[in-house]
C-alpha cells in the first residue's frame, strides 16, 4: 500500500489497537438541521477532543470548524437527494478529490445503495472515486446506506453491501450492527465501522457498540446516539471506553451513570 494512503488510514484507525471512534456530523447533507445538530460548531467544540476523526461536509468544515483544528477529517463527498425526495439513493459525487486534498481531508466518504433504484450509479461512483482517490493516497470510506428502509439491516443484506464495497476497492466500510454481525465482518476484507442509527437509550447504544466490537468491528462512526444524548460528552467517553478501553457495555454504562451524577 502506498505510504500516503497508509499514513492517512492510520490517522483514522489508530495503529495501537486498530480501532477508531469517528464522530459523524454529516447528517445535514440530506436531513437539513437535524435535532440537536442545529449548531454544528457547538457540537464540534464540545466533542472533538474525544474522537479520533470527524465526518462532515465541506460546508460545515469551512463554516463551523477552526482551521487550526487538528482532529483528522473524513469528508463526505456524495449527496444530491434530501429526506423529502422520492429516492434517497439518487446521489452523485458533490465534492472533488482536489477539493478534499485542499481541505486536508484524511479520507473521503460516500454512500452506496445496494438494491435501491440508483444502485448502479452509486457503485460506479464508488469505483470511479477509488480510481481517483488512490492516485493521491486518499482513503475511501464507503457508507452502506439503507435509506428509509431500516428493515434491510440484516446480516444477509449488510454482508452483500459491505462485500461489494470491499470488492470495488473501498478502504473502510461503514454499516449497521445486526444479529449475526460476525457473518458481515468475516466476509469483508476491509475494516468495518458501525453507525449508531436513530437515537436509542444510552444503555442500548453502549450494548450495540460492545456487541459490534466483540463481533470484530474496527470501531464506530456514530452521530445521533452521541450528540442527541442529554449528556453527549459522557456518552462519547463511554463509547470510547468500549472501543479503545476494552470496557464491557455494563462497565461503560455504570461509568456513564456515575459521570452524569457528578
Ligand atoms: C448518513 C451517515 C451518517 O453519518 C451515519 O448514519 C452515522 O450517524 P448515526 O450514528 O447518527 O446513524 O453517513 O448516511
Amino acid at each position: 500500500m502506498d505510504w500516503g494512503l497508509k499514513n492517512r488510514i492510520s490517522r483514522i484507525i489508530k495503529p495501537h489497537d486498530n480501532k477508531t471512534v469517528m464522530l459523524a456530523i454529516d447528517h445535514g447533507y440530506f436531513l437539513g438541521p437535524t435535532e440537536k445538530l442545529e449548531n454544528p460548531r457547538k457540537t464540534v467544540q464540545q466533542l472533538e477532543k474525544f474522537c479520533d476523526s470527524i465526518m462532515l461536509t465541506r460546508g460545515i468544515l469551512r463554516t463551523s470548524v477552526n482551521a487550526k483544528f487538528i482532529t483528522p477529517i473524513v469528508l463526505r463527498i456524495s449527496g444530491g437527494s434530501s429526506i423529502i425526495s422520492n429516492d434517497l439513493s439518487n446521489e452523485k459525487i458533490t465534492t472533488s478529490i482536489k477539493e478534499s486534498i485542499r481541505l486536508n481531508a484524511s479520507a473521503v466518504a460516500m454512500s452506496i445503495f445496494v438494491g435501491a433504484k440508483y444502485e448502479h450509479n452509486s457503485l460506479i461512483n464508488l469505483g470511479n472515486i477509488v480510481n481517483e482517490a488512490e492516485e493521491y493516497g486518499m482513503p475511501v470510506l464507503a457508507v452502506t446506506a439503507v435509506g428509509k428502509e431500516l428493515e434491510k439491516r440484516d446480516a444477509r443484506y449488510l454482508s452483500l453491501s459491505c462485500r461489494i464495497a470491499a470488492e470495488f476497492g473501498a478502504h473502510i466500510v461503514k454499516t449497521y450492527y445486526c444479529d449475526n454481525f460476525e457473518k458481515v465482518v468475516n466476509s469483508c476484507s476491509i475494516p468495518i465501522i458501525i453507525a449508531g442509527g436513530p437515537k436509542i437509550n444510552e444503555q442500548k447504544a453502549l450494548q450495540l457498540t460492545y456487541d459490534a466490537i466483540n463481533a470484530g468491528a474496527s470501531g464506530v462512526d456514530m452521530g445521533r446516539n452521541i450528540w442527541q444524548s442529554d449528556h453527549p460528552i459522557e456518552m462519547i467517553k463511554a463509547v470510547r471506553s468500549i472501543v479503545h478501553g476494552n470496557k464491557s457495555a455494563n462497565e461503560a454504562y455504570k461509568n456513564f451513570k456515575l459521570a452524569i451524577q457528578d
